[in-house]
């Protein structure tokens, strides 16, 4: 038997909660720092193109399939596999399908190991926008002050831990309380403030080459087998999958909510946040003459830039920087969330208990991260420097691991019938192209994908 814990589980306050909850943890520094840059570095629109197939051959799918098994379990990311499956003479309940809910934990530390770090430059930014220090250009430019900040050793540890305490903050209190009101109202000012921006990039003259950049395909990007594995963690981590946090999510859902309407408008908006945000950002790039491969460091640099070219442009500095902030938090929590829920069932912590050592311990694991630009440049694996080692093993290889055995388990462990009902699909067309898409397309899709980045298909 699974250790259970007697202490309450949240619930959701209502469906549209749990809606926003989801779209809180899918929209983050993913959509804007991760999307523009992985997307500069690996062609642009040849990117986009494969980003949205796998978004919806194999992403969307395995959001269901994540809301299902955590309405389904009640329980954590492990827990609910523990439940839903469960065993027999040979097999302890939820063997195997529950390492996909083990290495979502181990993910989820990886994660917001990293994720505390550049949501710290974010928050960085913003104070520097606030004292009116970057509302001009800093003697020797944008590009060096952002190199000078993420190269020291003290202050990207202060601001990483200044993240975490917050976002632990959250968790302490229960991510119900703490975060349906930022989702409600700063999520949607997000997203008026990009698309404002983006309007405003267009007359700066990049416009052009931007747009072509984002929507004209040069074919040949797709011959790098690279751009696969770009496109599939990229999708991966957008949408928080793979990993369990929208089991945990939606085990804090009751029953009688359409989880397929759920799972389709977190998986829109999440799109559309970050084609908004390539549309703010890459016409910018050629307008200020930036390389849009320049790396995880590309929003840091170009968005100065938009901001000094009118005037009061630094209260849009402090706008973009706080809402950014305040959806890089929604997505820590849900990250933090996954680890919390675990440790409480399994060691029967409290949950301030389980909020402050999980969330303490990421913090720790999150310092080499944050001192990746500066005195551990060089430690890393290949050419990835620590920060991107990371990144590298949970997003691209990580998730879509996780989100091949959630599909699986979904698709063939699952009895059809069950998968149907419990997802609210029923015996419809839609409902078992759903089942079609979990049993052969993900499963292909993603293997197809790792044997390719190694090399196998030449
Ligand atoms: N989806 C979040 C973002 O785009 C990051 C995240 C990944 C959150 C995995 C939870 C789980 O910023």
């Amino acid at each position: 038997m699974s250790q259970s814990s007697n202490q309450p589980r949240e619930q959701w306050a209502s469906r549209v909660g749990f809606i926003l909850a989801a779209m809180g943890s899918a929209v983050g520094l993913g959509n804007v720092w991760r999307f523009s840059y992985v997307a500069g570095e690996n062609g642009g629109a040849a990117f986009l193109v494969i980003y949205i197939a796998m978004i919806l051959l194999i992403g969307l799918p395995i959001v269901m399939a994540e809301f299902t098994i955590g309405r389904k379990g009640q329980s954590d990311a492990v827990g609910s596999f523990e439940k839903l499956s469960p065993g027999n003479e040979r097999l302890a309940p939820g063997e195997p399908w529950k390492i996909a809910g083990i290495m979502g934990v181990a993910s989820a530390f990886m994660i917001l190991s990293f994720y505390g770090v550049i949501a710290g430059w974010i928050l960085y930014y913003l104070l520097n926008y606030l004292t009116g220090n970057l509302w001009s250009a800093p003697t020797d430019g944008y590009g060096a002050f952002f190199g000078e900040f993420i190269s020291g050793s003290f202050q990207p540890i202060v601001w990483q831990f200044i993240f975490m305490a917050l976002t632990i903050g959250i968790v302490f209190v229960g991510v119900k309380k703490g975060i349906e009101r930022a989702n409600k109202i700063l999520m949607p000012l997000l997203g008026i403030l990009i698309i404002v921006l983006s309007v405003y990039g267009l007359t700066l003259g990049g416009a052009s080459e931007g747009l072509a950049f984002l929507f004209s395909p040069d074919w040949s990007a797709l011959a790098n087998p690279n751009i696969y594995l770009a496109a599939l963690g990229q999708a991966f981590f957008s949408l928080s999958l793979g990993m369990g946090a929208l089991i945990t999510y939606g085990s804090y859902l009751s029953s009688k909510e359409s989880l397929p309407g759920a799972a389709a408008s977190v998986a829109t908006l999440d799109t559309l946040f970050a084609i908004i945000a390539g549309l703010m950002i890459f016409p910018a790039v050629f307008a200020f003459g930036i390389d849009p491969a320049a790396g995880p460091g590309l929003v840091f640099v170009v968005m100065p830039d938009v901001f000094d070219s009118f005037a009061l442009g630094g209260i849009f500095g402090i706008l973009f920087f706080f809402l950014l902030a305040a959806a890089a938090l929604t997505s820590a929590v849900s990250l933090l969330e996954v680890a919390v829920a675990y440790f409480i069932r399994k060691f029967n912590w409290s949950r301030k208990q389980a909020s402050l050592i999980v969330g303490g311990i990421i913090f720790l694991f999150g310092i080499p991260s944050a001192l990746s630009q500066g005195v551990l440049a060089g430690v890393g694996f290949g050419d990835l420097d620590f920060i991107d080692s990371v990144d590298f093993i949970a997003s691209n290889i990580f998730l879509p691991l996780g989100g091949l055995i959630i599909a699986l388990f979904m698709g063939w462990g699952f009895k059809k019938a069950d998968a149907l009902k419990d997802s609210d699909f029923g015996n419809t067309v839609l409902g078992n192209l759903w089942l079609f898409l979990l049993r052969y397309v993900a499963p292909i899709g993603i293997i197809f994908v790792f044997l390719s980045s190694i090399g196998v298909f030449g």
